[in-house]
Order: C-alpha cells, then structure tokens, then sequence
C-alpha cells in the first residue's frame, strides 16, 4: 500500500542546509516518492529562499502563540516531479531572517517562539490537507513537538488515522529553552513536568518530547541506536530511549547518488568512474593548485570537510598534530565552526605552507573537489550519528580513515591485506595514538598501488543509495497503521 507522508525537517537541500540534515531532508523524501509513496515535505521559508521561485496556494494557517494570534501563507514548491514541499512563510519569525538558527551572535534569542510556531503550524497545515497524512515524519529538535501535538489532536477526535514517527539526526541538540517558554506552546499543564511531560532538568526539551509522545523514534545509523541507550552517548537522554524498547531503532542513512557521483558530477573538473580513475588525477591536480600545496604524486592528501566542533574530533587532531606532521602527506580541510579550531587550522596551514591548507567557510562546490581530489578522508569523529562525508569519500574513490562510532562503524569496514576485504581504515578509541596508528597504515597503504586499487574499488562499488533504507522506514511505517 502506497502511503500518505508529511515529512517535516528545519532543512532540506536546495532550499535550506547547515549540515547533513538538510541533505537527508531532501534525499530521503525523493527515496520514499520513488518507492510509489505520496510525500510532501514541509519546510519554514527562511529568508534566503526567494519566493518568487514558489508558487503562492493562497491558502492560511493561524496558530495562537502565547495569546497572540499568528499567521503564515503556505507556498509550493518541489523536489522533483513527484515531490512537493510545502513552505510556511511567516515574515517575522522566519522570511526576515536570512539563516534557519542564527547569526553571527549567536541562536535567534526567539528561536522557541519560532519553532513552537513552527510545529503548530505544521499540524494545522496537516488538518488542512484534503487527504490527512498516513504518517507525520519529524526531524530533529525542531519538529520535536509536533508528535505531541498530533497526539493530542488524535485525542480530540482529528487526524484519527495518522501516525508519527521522529528520527534522531542528533541527540547533543536537544533544543532546549527556559520553562517560562512552556506558555508559547499552549500545551495542557500536565505536561509540564519531567516524567511524562515535556520539561528536561527544568527545561522546556523539544528532543525530549519527540522521543516520548512518537509512534516511533529513530535514529540514523544502528550502532547510533546501541550508542545512544548508554550513558557516554545518550546526553541525559539514554533512559527516555531505552524505555521506547522496540519502538526505537536505527535506520541508516543513505546518499544522494545523483548529486554525489564522480561520473557525472559538474563540480569536479573531471569525471571519473570506478573503471577509469584518470579523471581523479585531473581533480588532485586541481585541488592542489587551490590550495597551493606541492604536487608530489607520492604523497597522499588527506582531505577533510566538516563542521570545526568537537564532536568531529578536531581536538584530537591538534593533540596529534606534531606527531601527525611526521608522516608524509598533505592535508586540506575545508570548514568552519568554533573559533578555536578555525585558529588552529589557520596557524597549522602557515606553519607549513605547501602541505597544509585550510579554507575557513562554507562552499559545496569546493566540498565536491576535496571529496574527488583527495587521496584519503579523514574524519576522526567523538561520535557520528551516521555521517555522510565518509560515504561521499567512498563513493569518489577516496578512501577513509574514521573512528568506528557510529554510522562511521556501519559503513566503513577496516582494509585487511590478507583477505582484500574493506574500503577504509579504522581505529578504536578517540585517541591521538590510535589516530595517528590508522593515518600511518592508510599512508603506507597509499604507496602499494594493487591494494590501493582494491580499496577504492571495495568503496566506489558498495551500494550507498537510499533505496534499502527507504524500504526500512516504508515497513516501519505500516507497522505504525
Ligand atoms: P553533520 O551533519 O554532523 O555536519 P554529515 O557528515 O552528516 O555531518 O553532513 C555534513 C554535510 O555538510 C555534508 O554534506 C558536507 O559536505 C557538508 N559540509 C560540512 N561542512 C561544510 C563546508 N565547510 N563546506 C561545504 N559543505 C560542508
Ligand atoms: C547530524 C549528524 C550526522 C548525520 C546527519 C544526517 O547532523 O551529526 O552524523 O549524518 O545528522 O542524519
């Protein structure tokens, strides 16, 4: 049976991305659409997407906010021929702000009032489909309260037949806002409250909410799943999710195999396939020459793309990074994030002009050379609910090296010589040693053209679509009805 599915996330590529959810956003709606399902996915239109790009439906939704009565236009447009997206357009909160979040000072201070806002509207917008959704699919923190609200309303006698499931992109963003804000959500007073209701350690928690009142909760990687129900992983959350039982699993994410592919790709200078790797060269060249390092064919470039944050273990990397520097390689990163990690790159790409180099900021076409025009990734992540660089770096040829935490665990299998098998390198503990271990293997790997040759082959050739996993949540969701 072909389903109804409002798929709701505070990004989505092209319109909307600060990191991998917006790329899931997009990726994932088109999977389930291929697989026959009506899906209409639902977006805030933040300030950077034009509107004349979108169609207006005239249509309204008002939600009460705090006694003050509030109201947005909804504006069309698409994903591909079979996939809309429903915008909700209310200046205030969010057409007069450029970026989803924040700026340069910071979150917006009303970032509760805009997403409360947001989630209401999102279920008045439901009620107002001449065909209620089967399945409410909400994302991350942002749409935390929306399985809460559904419920309610299914209390109420509305949208009897839908169900909600919430998917985890994150658990150290819970969303969390001073207990004052509970008032905006208009919710029953019963809910607030730790057990049972929406407050977290005092705080109004929006992840937390969604990780109660779903029909189901996942997240984006299986070894994500296990991780999240412990304590060094679960961010305080760990009890809520291990209660869900059953009802909580690990879906893992999947990759948009038309924008991410080497033989078709109009961001690379050159494509390639896994058949004929000659056009990889002509992209190493280029990347070089952009960040001005020495061509050395014999010694590899390790590239990273990335937020600058902990959690991606940049910290371990300035721990090792005297140690790192010993062995014979380039390095590139492009990102950007915590001022103390942009310093950090900055001085190490000075310190050592010609094999070092860093770009501070954000740049997708830019993110498409590293990924082709290095020789290893790197990506020695705290934790990684999936990742999807790494699955990127496969499928350019471009092996890599990664702490097995994780969908970096689910996806990258450690190179053994002896058997042929894998398509990357591996280590254990978030540590400089263990790290600097991995680096040294894959560079002297590097110089052994056969096996080389294998492991970019093991990884070009692995199917990293989205078609299994959105058979998954398809069986999840009709396990809901
Ligand atoms: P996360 O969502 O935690 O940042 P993911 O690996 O899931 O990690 O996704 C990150 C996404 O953001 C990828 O598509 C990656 O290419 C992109 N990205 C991250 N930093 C940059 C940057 N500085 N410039 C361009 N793209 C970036
Ligand atoms: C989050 C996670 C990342 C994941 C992405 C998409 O940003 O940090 O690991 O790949 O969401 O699910």
């Amino acid at each position: 049976m072909t389903l109804n599915i409002l798929f709701v996330s505070s990004e989505i590529t092209p319109f909307a991305k600060t990191g991998g959810l917006g790329d899931v956003g997009s990726a994932l709606p088109r999977a389930l659409s291929s697989l026959g399902h009506k899906v209409t996915a639902v977006l805030p239109r933040y300030g950077s997407i034009p509107k004349k790009a979108l169609e207006n439906t005239h249509r309204q939704i008002t939600v009460a906010l705090g006694g003050e009565s509030i109201t947005a236009g909804i504006f069309k447009g698409a994903l591909d021929d079979k996939t809309d997206v429903l915008f909700i357009d209310q200046p205030e909160l969010f057409g007069n702000r450029p970026n989803p979040y924040g700026d340069d000072k910071g979150d917006y201070p009303d970032n509760d009032r805009r997403f409360i806002f947001f989630n209401r509207a999102v279920i008045e917008l439901a009620k107002s489909l001449s065909n209620a959704p089967d399945i409410l699919h909400c994302n991350d923190w942002q749409c935390g309260l929306a399985p809460l609200y559904l419920k309610l309303e299914r209390e109420r006698g509305n949208l009897q037949k839908t169900a909600s499931v919430f998917t985890i992109h994150n658990l150290a963003y819970q969303g969390h806002f001073p207990k004052k804000s509970f008032r905006l959500t208009g919710l029953p007073k019963s809910f607030l409250k730790m057990n049972g209701g929406v407050l977290h350690h005092g705080k109004l928690a929006a992840l937390k909410s969604g990780i109660l009142f779903a029909g189901a909760v996942t997240t984006v990687s299986p070894t994500y799943a296990r991780e999240t129900i412990l304590p060094e992983l679960g961010f305080g959350l760990e009890g809520f999710l291990e209660k869900r039982g059953g009802s909580f699993c690990g879906i893992l994410n999947g990759i948009d195999t038309d924008e991410w592919n080497p033989e078709k790709d109009p961001l690379i200078p050159q494509n390639y396939s896994a058949k004929n790797l000659a056009g990889k060269a002509a992209c190493r060249k280029e990347l070089l020459k952009r960040f001005e390092l020495e061509d050395n064919l014999a010694r590899p470039v390790i590239g990273m793309v990335s937020r600058l944050i902990e959690q991606k273990g940049f910290d371990i990397i300035e721990a090792a990074a005297d140690d790192l520097l010993k062995l014979d390689f380039s390095l590139v990163v492009l990102g950007a994030g915590q001022k103390e990690y942009e310093t950090f790159l900055r001085k190490l790409a000075k310190e050592h002009p010609g094999r070092v180099g860093a770009e501070i900021g954000y740049d997708n076409a830019l993110s498409h050379l590293v990924e082709a025009g290095a020789d290893i990734f790197l990506m020695p992540s705290r934790f990684e609910p999936c990742g999807l660089n790494q699955m990127y770096s496969l499928r350019y040829g471009t092996p890599p090296i990664v702490r097995a935490t994780g969908g970096l665990n689910d996806t990258v299998t450690d190179w053994n010589p002896a058997t042929g098998e894998g398509n990357g390198f591996v280590f254990e503990k978030p540590s400089p040693d263990e790290m600097l271990e991995a680096v040294d293997r894959a560079v002297a790997t590097f110089g052994k053209q056969d096996e080389w040759r294998k492991i970019i082959r093991n990884g070009m050739n692995a199917d990293l679509s989205w078609q299994a996993s959105a058979r998954e949540y398809t069986a999840l969701y009709h396990s809901l009805l």
